[in-house]
């Protein structure tokens, strides 16, 4: 019987021990804050980022959400951007990626403060991953699937590790926490460009996708018994449906769980994990800036 890894359990798991964690910092006088910043329409983007403010209400965090405009230029987001940096109020801040063509989105992430970087995109949070410093902040979705994996008692520890896909968001973080001393994978990073990849795959004892392509990842790509994280969302055309599309991720789910020792549905899966963990990063901002560590 194939393991289906349930996120949004395991999120639920995560945000109770937040909420604990909540109780005690507005005890001391801390409500901890994030602010998530949206340019342009975007549907996915708009969705993704309402309901990271929603759950922070439920938690009773402090919010905020700035909306701006897709005509809106460079120095606005900074000017944005810097206003957070000085809030006392704002522990956390995030601007949803990708924002349009014609904002700079690495010099965007460069101008927020480092301890406010929630999502773990600035250079100095890059090197605190690589360098294995707990002070800095884990992109969530990697960390997310770090714990989906823990939850359900799946090894790393020797364990050959596939991520199939190079992005900073995703990618390349979950190599580090792959390889980092205590998870201790073999990990391997493939892409694009990989050649063979069905064999390269084909080794692993457990697979990460993440390559925003929607069912790429077919029966014959996985080793019977493997675990199959699957971090794509895709919206994909179906006029049998209200909407007229559904979400699927990166693998194709029926044939691959039929296979696989465990894997994650979507939605349900990874998804839900990246807000929670967005949740945890937001308090640890607050935590770190009151000294509570
Ligand atoms: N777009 C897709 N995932 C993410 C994320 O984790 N953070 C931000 N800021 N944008 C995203």
């Amino acid at each position: 019987m194939t393991q289906i890894i349930d996120g949004k359990k395991i999120a639920h798991e995560v945000l109770t021990e937040c909420e604990s964690e909540i109780a005690e910092l507005k005890q001391q006088g801390i409500t901890p804050g994030l602010a998530v910043v949206l340019v342009g329409e975007d549907p996915a983007s708009k969705v993704y980022v309402n309901s990271k403010v929603k759950k922070c209400s439920e938690l009773g965090l402090h919010s905020e959400k700035i909306v701006l405009s897709k005509d809106a230029t460079q120095e606005e987001v900074l000017a944005v951007v810097t206003r957070l940096n000085e809030d006392d109020a704002i522990h956390g801040i995030l601007v949803q990626s990708p924002p349009p063509p014609q904002i700079d989105e690495e010099a965007i992430v460069r101008a927020i403060d480092p301890a406010k970087d929630v999502d773990g995109f600035h250079p100095e949070n890059v090197a605190k991953l690589a360098l294995e410093d707990s002070t800095g902040f884990v992109p969530c979705t990697p960390a997310g699937c770090m714990r989906l994996l823990q939850a359900s008692g799946i090894e790393t520890s020797g364990a050959e590790a596939v991520v199939v896909g190079r992005s900073m968001i995703v990618g390349k973080p979950m190599a580090l926490l792959l390889m980092a001393r205590g998870s201790d994978a073999t990990v391997t990073v493939a892409h694009s460009r990989t050649k063979d990849l069905v064999e390269v795959c084909r080794r692993a004892d457990i697979i990460i996708a993440a390559i925003g392509k929607p069912e790429f990842l077919t029966a014959d790509f996985v080793k019977d018994g493997a675990t199959v994280i699957d971090v794509g969302i895709n919206r994909v055309e179906d006029p049998s449906t209200k909407k007229g599309y559904r979400l699927c991720g990166d693998v194709s789910y029926e044939e691959v769980a039929a296979k696989a020792h465990a894997m994650t549905p979507v939605p349900g899966g990874v998804g839900p994990m990246t807000i929670a963990m967005l949740i945890k990063n937001t308090i640890k901002a607050a935590r770190q800036r009151g000294e509570l560590l």
